[in-house]
């Protein structure tokens, strides 16, 4: 692969922003987005007025299906008060935020703008989950996948099979990604799933005790994860806890040239690399075990940054599933192939490992509002660099993080590296 250029303008984040992730009967596309705004102005430490922003871009994936709602960006923009700046919707399935993201950093490497707003949201607990289900479809291959009878859950089953197959991982292997993500978005004050799954076992045994149920039987969690009545079976092997949740939500952030990043914030953090790859839908992929889009993108955003993943301390990654961050964290070349699952056992991708991945809860905890997650993922990433992260700071240094987004399977991915600079 040939080098990647550096960007040609240094482009910094001095800001990030989310609103709380979950289910908000009560509240629209825009409303989560002023949510996330407001939080993200919190964050730029030396102030910023709204009337500087010259461009907005906002993944979503769509709007249109779950809330009978096009043509957003503006209606948002209108919402933070950023009139006229122009206002631009990104889709890219699950991977809207991230491409969003990629969309604002190159405005700004262009030299075309020096402020720019980039930001994603989604609303989706409007629609029961057997319409959630179908409008996810959409983001797949329709005609040769969903009409064959896949569904998201099926598809990321039959990734989870050919890796077991293929290294010997267990449907228990994939049980330690949850528990992780769990306990590190009980940390998370913004997590639609806020609890570890020990509490959450211990919940559901009080539940039924309250109501003059007999306790169900599970002296562990492991016990609850392996019982249909805690954990029920969703697509085989995954149950569950190994699935994100139907979520909404929004998330910012403000972009800056690098040369004014100082006047807006003590902390700037700057952007490395970027990089995105395409690919067909699985059903035309000769291998299920790893996705090309995430180790193209990957590859290409650290010859941008001229780094390696030895380099990088921690990351976010695509968790829709738990078999998607065990193939994701070799995509990124943190382990190599058959690898990423005996680190996740073995606790290399906890908070406390030598790799840490999704100390947010990931989509898993967190959630995962679809056109939201993408740049969710970089308000995690910014709290950690900043040593902002609360209880689930991780020790020590972290001078260079990454992000990784994917849209359906993998036939969008998008990466990004992060520098932080003081
Ligand atoms: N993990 C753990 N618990 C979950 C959960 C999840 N992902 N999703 C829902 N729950 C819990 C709810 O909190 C609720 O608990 P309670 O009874 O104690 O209140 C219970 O399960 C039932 O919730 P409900 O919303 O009715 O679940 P559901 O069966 O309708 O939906 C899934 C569950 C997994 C099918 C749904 O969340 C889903 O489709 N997830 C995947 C989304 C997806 O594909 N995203 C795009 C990825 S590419």
């Amino acid at each position: 692969m040939p080098k990647q250029d550096a960007l040609p303008r240094p482009v910094s984040i001095v800001g990030a922003g989310m609103s709380k992730f979950g289910s908000f009967p009560e509240k629209n596309s825009r409303d989560l987005f002023v949510e996330a705004f407001k939080d993200l102005r919190i964050t730029v430490d030396k102030g910023f007025d709204p009337a500087q922003i010259e461009a907005f871009y906002v993944g979503n994936f769509s709007s249109d299906l779950f809330e009978h709602q096009g043509h957003i960006a503006p209606l948002i923009a209108d919402a933070v008060g950023i009139t006229p700046c122009p206002a631009t919707r990104v889709e890219d399935a699950c991977a809207s935020g991230g491409v969003a993201l990629r969309q604002g950093i190159m405005a700004v490497a262009s030299g075309m703008y020096d402020v720019v707003l980039v930001g994603g949201v989604e609303k989706m607990t409007n629609l029961p989950t057997s319409e959630v289900t179908d409008t996810l479809g959409t983001a797949a291959d329709v005609p040769f996948e969903i009409s064959a009878g896949f569904t998201f859950p099926g598809f990321y089953a039959a990734m989870a099979t050919a890796y077991m197959a293929r290294y010997g991982m267990t449907p228990d292997h994939l049980k330690h990604v949850a528990i992780k993500n769990h306990d590190n978005g009980a940390l998370n004050p913004n997590a639609q799933f806020g609890v570890t799954i020990q509490k959450w076992m211990e919940g559901r045994i009080a539940a039924a005790l309250k109501k003059g149920k007999p306790a169900p039987k599970w002296n562990s969690i492991w016990d609850f994860l392996n019982d249909d009545g805690g954990n029920p079976m969703v697509a085989w092997p995954l149950r569950l806890f190994d699935c994100s949740p139907v979520t909404d939500g929004a998330s910012a952030v403000l972009l800056v040239a690098g040369e004014l990043a100082n006047s807006f914030s003590d902390h700037p953090i700057n952007v490395r690399g970027s990089a995105q790859a395409s690919d067909s839908a699985l059903y035309g992929r000769a291998d299920l075990t790893s996705v090309p889009a995430a180790r193209i993108a990957s590859q290409k955003a650290y010859s941008m940054a001229g780094v390696s993943a030895k380099d990088i301390r921690i990351a976010e990654v695509h968790d829709c599933f738990t078999i998607a961050e065990v193939i994701a964290s070799e995509d990124i070349g943190f382990f190599n192939p058959g690898d990423g699952y005996k680190a996740a056992e073995d606790g290399v991708t906890a908070r406390t490992g030598s790799k840490p991945i999704n100390t947010s809860g990931g989509l898993k905890s967190k959630g995962h509002p679809v056109g939201a997650s993408g740049v969710a993922q970089v308000v995690e990433v910014v709290k950690q660099m900043r040593g902002q992260a609360g209880e689930r700071q991780v020790a020590g240094d972290i001078p260079l993080a990454l992000t990784h987004n994917v849209g359906a399977t993998g036939s969008t991915c998008v990466v990004h590296i992060y520098e932080r600079t003081n």
